[in-house]
């Protein structure tokens, strides 16, 4: 056999092979449901959101006594692989009065996430809202003294954190202390806490008690707009001085209850560079998108409301929202999975669009319960998830596990 026999038999052996291997691979690499793009991740339905991210963080939901005892419950169990009470933990619901403990929901939440190896966030033990009212009183109805204060917020940090430890792996220590306005020089949000501690002692006081009471479980700073520059900028100083003092502050939670066109990437990156610059970890704690403009924006074509007073209605959950809402959600993601080292948790604030609780936030025209076979989709829906309101996976949802 000459040379050009030998070489033309070999690249056509090399030929078949080539595309014997091509074929392997694709058989090997076509989902079941393949979404459109050329995709790196293996896009299978047996998967949920946790099994996509389980080389990056944990995924996790919100949770109450409707999602566990309905038919969220197997979905919570298939797709996440953390949960935060809603509201189960808070002060108010969960310590109504100085000697009454309503442990009944908390304990449910603990104990079916601990069933189905699902780590649990605590939410949350000290806020401004959903507070005990109780704390504030002293013994004769009078204002109770900051001494008294931070006592009992002792007590209640020990108790709650204490009955969990060991299975609730972090917790909201503080939440939302920084003031929302645009005066840079006003740091703290002037509630109770701030009020009767004449200033921001009770932030330290209580991840001094978190610690105590619970040294193995990593702590938290919680906050919304933690993207927006005004809010950044007093976050950090918050955080810097908490670092400076020697707290024991393991990283933040950036809520991330997010619009359409917020953040923008830029600002998203700011926020988590700055923050990370401090040692600190990040949570994304409450994520969702919404598709409601803020009240005062008119819908794209329609004419402002008469005389102003109501909002102008929105279009709904058109093609074009949907796609901006896809957009922002890879968006996030895509930033999410490059800050891997840093994040620890990315959690959604409720389940499925069947039921938000921007749903139920004040709206003005509709807004209120999903839509169902018997009620019309509202116009006011937030539809701000990952799941439609039959529970099944959003476009947004393979959006983010497509990568
Ligand atoms: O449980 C009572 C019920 O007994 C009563 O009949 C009903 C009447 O209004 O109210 C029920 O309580 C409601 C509770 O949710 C449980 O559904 C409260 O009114 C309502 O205010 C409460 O809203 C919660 C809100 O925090 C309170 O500020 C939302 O569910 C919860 O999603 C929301 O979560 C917060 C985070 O904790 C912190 N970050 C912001 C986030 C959204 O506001």
């Amino acid at each position: 056999m000459d040379f050009s026999t030998v070489a033309k038999k070999a690249s056509s052996g090399l030929l078949f092979l080539t595309i014997a291997l091509m074929a392997l691979s694709f058989v090997q690499c076509t989902p079941k449901h393949q979404v459109t793009s050329s995709t790196t991740t293996l896009i299978n339905p047996d998967k949920g959101l946790k099994d996509y991210y389980r080389d990056y963080f944990p995924i996790g939901v919100a949770v109450s006594m409707a999602s566990l005892h309905g038919p969220d419950s197997a979905l919570i169990v298939k797709e996440f692989n953390s949960v935060t009470p809603e509201n189960d933990m808070k002060m108010g619901p969960i310590h109504p009065s100085e000697n009454v403990y309503n442990w009944k929901n908390a304990d449910e939440i603990v104990d079916f996430a601990t069933s189905h190896h699902i780590k649990i966030r605590g939410h949350n033990l000290c806020w401004h809202n959903q507070e005990a009212a109780w704390m504030f009183k002293g013994p004769n109805g009078e204002p109770v003294t900051k001494e008294l204060l931070l006592q009992r917020l002792k007590n209640h940090i020990f108790t709650v954190a204490g009955r969990y430890k060991g299975k609730i792996y972090a917790w909201d220590v503080v939440n939302e202390a920084v003031d929302d306005g645009d005066d840079t020089t006003q740091i703290y949000r002037k509630s109770n806490w701030y009020k009767i501690c004449n200033g921001p002692d009770f932030i330290e006081a209580a991840f001094r008690y978190a610690h105590e009471a619970d040294p193995d479980a990593k702590l938290y700073y919680n906050d919304y707009n933690s993207e927006h520059p005004v809010k950044r900028e007093k976050i950090y100083k918050l955080l810097k001085k908490l670092i400076e003092d020697h707290v024991p502050i393991d990283g933040v939670g950036m809520q991330a209850h997010w619009k359409l066109n917020d953040p923008s990437p830029n600002d998203l990156r700011k926020a988590l560079d700055e923050v990370t610059s401090l040692g600190l970890k990040v949570q994304f704690t409450e994520m969702d998108i919404t598709i409601r403009l803020p009240k005062s924006t008119p819908a794209p074509g329609t004419a402002p409301a008469a005389g102003g007073a109501m909002p102008t209605p929105e279009a709904g959950y058109t093609p074009e929202v949907e796609a901006k809402q896809i957009a922002q959600y890879k968006m996030a993601f895509d930033i999410f999975r490059q800050y891997r080292h840093f994040i620890t948790n990315v959690t959604f604030w409720n389940v499925s669009d069947r039921s938000s609780w921007l749903d139920w936030r004040g709206g003005g025209l509709t807004g209120g319960a999903a839509a169902g076979v018997n009620t019309p989709r509202e116009v006011r829906k937030a539809y701000p998830l990952l799941f439609d309101e039959n529970r099944q996976r959003k476009k947004a949802y393979w959006s983010v596990v497509n990568f």
